[in-house]
């Protein structure tokens, strides 16, 4: 009796939305979910099994990420060591039942990443052989997992980070480079559209959104190029945008969003966090950095939705869902708050902030 009396005027609900209603009114003062205010996917990277933090085990996380996102990338759990223990061994038992996660729920799962050169089986560090043995190796890998998630995945970064931050940009020295040549580029993305035709197909790239930027994405606009004059498929860029308060600048990212643009390909920001602590100068997360992370999502929001149109957006994916799994501060070694929802599962201005950029250029 006594609850039924003391319910409804406060809820508190799993997500950390406060609702107030009194016994008159079922008023309400959540903010509308994410994923409503976009017709294109907004998403959120998230741990998958065995990891301790991992979705599938966490009512907590799982009623986040239900209520505001429509699209999952699996943080670590699609990448070559998670899913390939033996050179002739694939392993899908966790991905798998994320893919199965997000249909059950109405989510699109996004793939990451096919190449790459971290994150590697330790066998293939190891490896020695011809550059035909490791084109071998590259496509088996190819077919087998986007074969594998045909028809299930919306899209796949196919190429992570294949270039440098040198000035001129060049290709980075990875297992692959050096074993087949600049040609296991254009390989892997023909192997990707033959294994699954309908998954859109994205090159994926950090600091590509302005800052030291220019001259790497100039680098992949070539090879993008190429890929378009000679029919190699490919899709769309994802700029990570692993970002700071203050750069890139909002000038430099339409700049760089404009370019993949003008090419007809789609722009995925593909792992957003927006760090507030980059000088190591704050013990803890303050209002005032509050207010300044929560405008700074509302305003890369609000540049992508500007300057880019509604049929190249490919979505905005956050890369992690509470401060307590962001990857910056074991990475940086520093604290630091860089998502939407605090380790207790809070909403954060930030989050305010995105839904903002999102209403703030009319739908069309
Ligand atoms: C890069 C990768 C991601 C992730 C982050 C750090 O951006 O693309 O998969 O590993 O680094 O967590």
């Amino acid at each position: 009796m006594f609850l039924r009396f003391l319910l409804p005027w406060i809820v508190c609900c799993s997500t950390g939305y406060v609702i107030a209603a009194s016994p008159k009114e079922e008023a309400t003062t959540a903010p509308p979910a994410l994923q409503a205010l976009a017709d294109f996917p907004i998403g959120v990277a998230v741990p998958i099994d065995p990891w301790p933090n991992s979705l599938l085990k966490s009512s907590g996380r799982q009623a986040l990420v239900e209520r505001d996102f429509g699209s999952l990338t699996a943080e670590n759990g699609m990448k070559m060591a998670y899913l390939r223990p033996a050179p002739g061994v694939f392993f899908f038992l966790y991905a798998d039942a994320l893919v199965a996660w997000a249909k059950q729920h109405g989510k699109v799962v996004h793939g990451h990443t096919l190449v790459w050169h971290k994150q590697l089986p330790e066998w293939l560090t190891k490896m020695e052989g011809d550059a035909e043995t490791f084109r071998g190796l590259l496509q088996r890998h190819i077919r087998t997992v986007a074969g594998h998630f045909a028809g299930e995945l919306v899209s796949w970064d196919v190429v992570n980070e294949a270039f440098t931050d040198d000035t001129p940009s060049t290709y980075r020295d990875t297992v692959w480079y050096r074993n087949i040549g600049p040609a296991y580029l254009e390989l892997a993305y023909r192997e990707a559209r033959a294994a699954d035709p309908h998954a859109e197909l994205y090159y994926n790239d950090y600091d590509i959104s302005g800052a030291i930027g220019p001259q790497k994405l100039g680098r992949i606009l070539e090879m993008v190029d190429d890929f378009l004059a000679r029919q190699v498929p490919i899709d769309g860029i994802g700029f990570q945008m692993h970002i700071d308060t203050d750069r890139p600048t909002l000038a430099q990212m339409r700049e760089a969003f404009g370019k993949v643009v003008r090419r007809g390909l789609k722009v995925r920001i593909s792992e957003l966090d927006v760090s507030v602590n980059q000088d190591k100068k704050y013990p803890t997360l303050t209002p005032a950095l509050e207010a300044l992370q929560k405008q700074r999502y509302a305003d890369v929001v609000r540049t992508y939705l500007e300057t880019v149109p509604p049929k190249l957006r490919g979505g905005i994916t956050v890369w992690g869902l509470t401060d307590g799994d962001s990857w910056i501060p074991g990475f940086k070694n520093r604290a630091d708050w860089p998502l939407l929802f605090d380790a207790e599962y809070h909403a954060k201005p930030a989050l305010d902030g995105f839904a903002e950029g999102l209403q703030s250029v009319q739908r069309p």
